[in-house]
């Protein structure tokens, strides 16, 4: 499938092979990347994404191509040539291209892509349902908070999941549950959202912070602490969240059924809260794009 790319500062599509083979994304996984959501060819929260991205370079000291204007304005040009009105846009930054060796050269060009693709979005039947969980050992290196593209771990346990007929893994380290292999994890006791704090075992998810804002303003109690293995055996409510999935309940985890086996009541709060969310992300005016989204 071609679609549109863009590659340090050009335009051309992704059949096109631009990466040189010592770029060292390729060969050590030397990169973040981002992906943000777009609807009616309009970004949903890009500077949450940038300002992710940029910490997230700064902490593995790549230096960030774009700044939040430049990052804007090449996103509007992508959505612009791009020949769909909705989808997911992958972003990704490596540290550049060298002799391949471990020691870096100081003062490298990053590589930086972004293209668009198509994307099929859970539908309200999906949304409703649910999705399975199973739980797998968190194998990741400890800098969760870093949106690496050293997703092997992530993969490995996400084909486990498929192999078991679930549709995500819920990574566990040290007794505690971390997070899902691609998205935020959270859960409900007694009218109480409970996540993971924001530490290196998870990443800071663009959707965790927005879905915890709105509870918080609709006086839905938030508790940010680890959630032990052995509390998933008495929960109300279990959602995940995630740029592609939004907020989405959990019907089983490792086949038990949770709650009574319905989209819990917060969940469903939440998840048409974080929806009208989006909506009117969309609907603003093009101007307003780069300082309407909340710093986070
Ligand atoms: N994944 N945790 C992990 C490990 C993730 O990979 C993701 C997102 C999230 C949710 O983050 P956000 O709300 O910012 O999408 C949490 C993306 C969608 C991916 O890898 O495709």
């Amino acid at each position: 499938m071609s679609d549109v790319l863009y590659f340090n500062g050009k335009w051309t599509t992704t059949t096109d092979r631009v990466l040189g083979v010592e770029d060292r994304g390729f060969q050590f996984g030397d990169a973040v990347y981002e992906v943000f959501k777009f609807a009616r060819k309009r970004p949903i929260f890009i500077l949450d994404h940038f300002r992710r991205m940029e910490r997230g370079l700064g902490e593995i000291d790549i230096q960030n191509p774009w700044n939040e204007s430049s990052f804007v304005r090449m996103a509007d040009e992508l959505l612009e040539r791009t020949a769909f009105e909705d989808g997911i846009v992958y972003i990704q930054v490596s540290r550049g291209e060298s002799e391949r060796a471990h020691f870096y050269p100081d003062d490298m060009k990053p590589t930086a892509i972004a293209y668009s693709r198509k994307f099929r979005f859970p539908d309200e039947a999906k949304k409703e349902r649910g999705i399975r969980l199973i739980t797998t050992p968190d194998q990741r290196w400890k800098q969760c908070q870093v949106k690496s593209v050293n997703l092997l771990a992530n993969a490995l346990a996400k084909k486990r999941a498929q192999r078991a007929s679930a549709d995500e893994a819920l990574l566990l380290g040290d007794g505690l549950v971390r997070e899902g292999a691609s998205s935020s994890f959270f859960v409900v006791v007694k009218g109480k959202v409970i996540t993971h704090p924001l530490d290196q075992h998870i990443l800071p998810g663009v959707v965790r912070d927005r879905v915890i804002a709105l509870a918080l303003a609709a006086k839905i109690r938030v508790d940010e602490r680890p959630i032990r293995e052995t509390e998933l055996f008495d929960l109300d409510e279990v959602f995940i969240t995630s740029t592609t999935m939004g907020v989405m309940p959990v019907a089983e985890i490792d086949g038990r059924v949770i709650g009574n086996s319905r989209r819990g009541e917060i969940t469903t709060r939440l998840q048409g809260l974080f929806d009208e969310l989006e909506r009117s992300e969309i609907s603003q005016p093009r101007e307003n794009t780069a300082t309407t989204s909340r710093p986070s």
